[in-house]
């Protein structure tokens, strides 16, 4: 079977797998830890396997690589990649930090490792408002979910923020209307969202956080019905924690964490491939901004 041979590669080979809460239910079944970007990036960082098998995006690999440049990181399916992680240029950075003074660059995880290395910080979206308000710059340039850092900023009035405009394509779709409507079928559901939903979205909602902070909160919460603000891989994990709660998607799938198969895991293990591959001096400069989230998130 399948899972058994996997399990037989991944010791044979002294792999780790770490899945994103995103993938496909039966690869989360069969990775050794599940969850979301920040815990993934700390398992990474703190793992003692020679292989490490990321089920995710490519960002994701290439955070593990960035922080263990000695070990071996493989991707299922070299193709998944995030959109959202091309959407700043490296031209708005510079020209930023020559404009404004006191400037901090926050970059979400979900970024290129060349966006990463042009930063001072790395934050995912459950550490974001932490490691802001950790910061003492005044200008904050965040790089590049505008929705995500909306939401940051929300909590910060002293601070001035900067954006580059970019999304990500499966929950910015999600709009103000199709959520009444949604309330309107399901008055007794608590709407859950993530925070790269848009602000007239994230104000419609009882609870905003990551797919780790969403999938806590169904779980300890009085109610039995949500609507869920982020993508459905999450069922998989929500349907084993909260037994008898019911959940109503509102988003579409992320096509590249769905890449991510049971077979091409399997090819993974057995060929060796697609193994991340990066420049020494990109993953260098890329390496302070992660680490620097790993401290300041503490
Ligand atoms: P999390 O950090 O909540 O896992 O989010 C990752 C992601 O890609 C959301 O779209
Ligand atoms: Fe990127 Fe959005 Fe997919 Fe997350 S859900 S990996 S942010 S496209």
């Amino acid at each position: 079977m399948i899972t058994e041979e996997i399990r037989r590669l991944k010791e044979e080979n002294n792999a780790v797998i770490l899945a994103h809460y995103y993938v496909d239910g039966q690869v989360q079944e069969a990775a050794d830890y599940v969850g979301d970007s920040f815990y993934l990036a700390k398992m990474a960082a703190k793992t003692d396997k020679q292989t490490i098998v990321f089920c995710g995006v490519r960002f994701m690999g290439e955070s593990a690589k960035i922080l263990n440049p000695d070990r071996c990181v493989l991707l299922p399916d070299e193709s998944a990649d995030c959109p959202m992680a091309h959407m700043a240029t490296e031209e708005q950075i510079l020209r930023l930090r020559k404009e404004v003074p006191d400037l901090a660059v926050v970059c979400y995880i979900n970024s290129s490792a060349k966006l990463k290395s042009l930063s001072d910080v790395c934050v995912t979206s459950s550490n974001a408002v932490k490691i802001v308000g950790a910061l003492p710059n005044k200008n904050i340039l965040f790089i590049p979910d505008a929705n995500l850092g909306g939401y940051v900023q929300k909590q910060f009035p002293e601070k001035k923020f900067y954006f580059s405009g970019g999304y990500c394509p499966v929950h910015a779709v999600l709009l103000e209307e199709d959520i009444l409507s949604e309330k309107q079928a399901h008055p007794q559901a608590q709407f859950l969202v993530h925070p790269e939903a848009c602000k007239e979205v994230c104000a419609l909602a009882d609870f905003t956080g990551s797919t780790s902070e969403i999938i806590e909160y169904a779980q300890k919460s009085a109610a039995q019905e949500f609507i869920l603000g982020t993508e459905p891989g999450v069922l998989y994990e929500l349907e084993k924690r909260c037994p008898g709660k019911r959940f109503y998607p509102v988003t579409p799938v992320c096509e590249d964490m769905k890449r991510i198969t049971m077979e091409k895991l399997l090819a993974c293990l057995r060929e060796k491939k697609y193994e991340v591959i990066m420049d020494k001096q990109l993953m260098n400069a890329a390496r302070r901004p992660l680490e620097r989230m790993l401290e300041l998130a503490k």
